[in-house]
């Protein structure tokens, strides 16, 4: 088959990406290895940009997020058992982010791609990329059959166990920008009422733990772990105890329940350069990789289609290639930038292995400064909710 551009991975960078060629007239065909049900059942983060939300709103994709995501203006910072309020929207005039999961996201895109026409192939293997640098050509085989896509441009789109950002030679072109955090997070789903209104991210002495809802029925709580460590091992009680005892005090208190999802989740920060080979433009988790402070994955993911999808859309309307030579360097000033707030929330708020009392010590004292200068805490609001869409 032929189409003008052929995506690898429909996650939400080459779902997004798809849509947003699609309001622009240019036809794509979405190829991913996974089915249909996993894509719309896999567990991820679940907080999204004021920018995200405003493009899933502006381009027909937000009706569900607003009937169903919740609105936060503001998040907690807890250290010394006391929580101390960032007013999110004072402090960025206006600006808030939405809780919503990634995967309802991902079900709103298939259905909207769907609808309107387009194109998605679930459940392919054996894929390869050919030909990058002249007529890219992506072979599959879905169904047991052989399958042919002829492309203009491909979008690299396949995560972060991608086979796309390999197709960029390494060494003389590509650069892999790399850091392993010596710890991970527990998280967990469970049927219990919210504990608080809004997220608390704590800062205490055996860790960093993470207070976050899906809904006023099931809520979703993370807490620092050792990457070895075994979700087996914790039973229900060990794991309340051990979030109880990083958040409870000053008024808050987690509220318990019965868990029904564990899991742990790894820490990287990721970035390589350069983002386009070719024909070949790598978007989202194939290209970089934040560790989960923060929850900017889904939302980078989106911030580079945005780019991507103006710059084709300016190469089909007027051939003009400037946009699509810049692709890189637009969409990298916003993930090295995304990069650097997530690894300074991280810095903040992780107990890091050797970390001594003056440590510990120092760290409060950086969350002390941030929640009581308004100009700290800006600096961190502007950044939670996101950076304007470039
Ligand atoms: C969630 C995940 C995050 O990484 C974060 O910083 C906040 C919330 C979540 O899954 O709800």
């Amino acid at each position: 088959m032929r189409t003008q551009v052929g995506i690898v991975g429909a996650g939400p960078a080459g779902l997004m990406l798809s849509h947003l060629l699609h309001l622009r007239g240019i036809d794509s065909v979405v190829i991913d290895q996974r089915s249909r049900e996993n894509i719309e059942e896999t567990i991820k983060a679940g907080v999204l940009e004021q920018g995200t939300v405003d493009l899933m709103t502006e381009t027909g994709v937000g009706d569900r997020l607003k009937r169903e995501g919740f609105v936060h203006q503001g998040i907690e910072l807890r250290f010394n058992s006391l929580g101390h309020r960032i007013n999110l929207y004072d402090l960025t005039g206006g600006r808030a982010v939405t809780v919503y999961a990634q995967h309802e996201v991902l079900k709103d895109l298939i259905a909207k791609r769907l609808a309107d026409g387009g194109r998605l192939v679930f459940g392919v293997s054996d894929v390869t990329v050919e030909h990058v640098t002249s007529s890219p050509k992506i072979r599959f085989t879905v169904g047991g059959t052989g399958q042919e896509i002829d492309c203009d441009f491909v979008g690299g789109c396949d995560g972060s166990q991608t086979y796309c950002r390999f197709l960029i030679p390494a060494g003389e072109i590509r650069t892999d920008y790399f850091r392993q955090y010596p710890f991970a997070w527990f998280g967990i789903l469970a049927h219990a009422p919210p504990s608080s209104d809004e997220l608390i991210y704590t800062h205490h002495e055996r860790g960093f733990a993470l207070v976050s809802t899906r809904s006023p029925d099931v809520q979703r709580l993370y807490f620092q772990c050792d990457p070895e460590e075994n979700p087996d091992d914790w039973s229900d009680d060990r794991i309340w105890d051990e979030l109880s005892t990083r958040v409870n005090g000053g008024g808050t208190e987690i509220k318990t329940g019965p868990i029904f999802q564990k899991s742990i989740l790894q820490f990287r920060s990721f970035v390589c350069e350069p983002l386009q080979y070719g024909r070949l433009y790598l978007a989202g988790d194939a290209a970089h990789t934040v560790p989960p402070t923060g929850a900017k994955g889904l939302n980078l993911a989106v911030a580079d289609v945005h780019v991507l999808a103006r710059a084709i859309g300016s190469f089909y309307d007027s051939k003009a290639t400037d946009q699509l030579e810049a692709y890189t360097a637009t969409a990298l000033r916003r993930v090295w930038r995304a990069q650097h707030f997530s690894w300074w929330m991280t810095s903040m708020l992780h107990r890091f292995s050797g970390a001594n009392d003056f440590d510990l010590r120092r760290q409060v004292a950086e969350l002390d400064t941030v929640t009581s200068s308004v100009a700290g805490s800006a600096l961190l609001a502007e950044n939670y909710v996101g950076l304007p869409l470039s």
